[in-house]
């Protein structure tokens, strides 16, 4: 199977400071992978180089087989890679489905926003992506929302947007274990319809419940690829990062 996205030994520097060192790695249709390392291992300038926000200083990215070149976020979305930031993405005083549609409005022809459509197409993606309650539809401010719930509008935004791979920077550290639950519903649900996801975190245990596959960054380097035929339990998995993961500023 070809990869959605791969990265050959990128290299990004700041200063003195080797924050990505010759770092490979790919994510391939419908799997959801799992990023993680200690503070400053590099995990999120590896994913702001992934979509465009950095330059690298050496390496490749390559996307659907292709190497692409003055890699930029625009040609990330063009891409469709999507990526949710804790907290920075949405407007809490606007509804659910403002805040999907923003800046991407369905309009007719003369400009006015296609609200009725909107809705229906928001609630069908909230619905796809599993919101359940019947509490909640498009009109919902998304200030009335929980944590997890907040973070299926950010996805049900990517979704919208077709992603194809999504990534997700932390999305369960403020939540609590039910609304963490929520997230990993979502996420599994953005699988099983095929698309991929990047799951940033900090928590051992929350990445490997959801993930198929481990990616372990240390200072720079890509020091492991597991998966989970490789470390069974997150006990084995934090075992591995015990052992091998060195840590600290370099
Ligand atoms: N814009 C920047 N300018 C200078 N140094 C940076 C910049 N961004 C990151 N760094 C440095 O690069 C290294 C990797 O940082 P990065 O933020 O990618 O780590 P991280 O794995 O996301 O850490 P955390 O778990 O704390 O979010 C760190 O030493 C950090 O101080
Ligand atoms: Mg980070």
């Amino acid at each position: 199977m070809e990869p959605i996205i791969e990265l050959k030994n990128v290299t990004k520097k700041f200063g003195g400071i080797t924050a990505l060192d010759s770092a490979s790695l790919h994510v391939d249709k419908g799997e959801v992978v799992g990023l993680i390392g200690d503070n400053g291992a590099g995990k999120s300038t590896l994913i702001k180089t992934l979509v465009g926000v950095y330059k690298p200083d050496n390496g490749e990215i390559i996307i659907k087989g292709k190497k692409v070149n003055n890699w930029n976020t625009k040609k990330a979305r063009e891409a469709k890679i999507e990526t949710v930031f804790q907290d920075r993405a949405l407007t809490p005083q606007q509804s659910i489905v403002w805040n999907i549609f923003m800046g991407k409005e369905l309009r007719h022809p003369f400009g006015f926003i296609k609200v009725k459509e909107q809705i229906k197409e928001a609630n069908k993606i909230i619905r796809e992506i599993g919101f359940t309650s019947n509490l909640i539809d498009a009109n919902s401010p998304v200030g009335n929302l929980s944590g997890g719930e907040r973070q299926g509008v950010a996805i049900a935004r990517a979704i919208y947007n077709d992603a194809d791979l999504i990534i997700l920077d932390e999305p369960t550290t403020a939540l609590s274990l039910i609304e963490t639950q929520k997230v990993f519903d979502f996420v599994n649900n953005v699988k099983a319809k095929g698309r991929s996801v990047l799951f940033i975190g900090h928590n051992i245990f929350h990445v490997f419940d959801i993930s198929d596959r481990f990616i372990i960054l240390d200072r720079g380097q890509v020091i492991h690829k597991l998966d989970k035929n490789d470390v069974k339990t997150p006990e084995e998995l934090i075992k591995v990062m015990k052992d091998t993961v060195i840590g600290g500023k370099n």
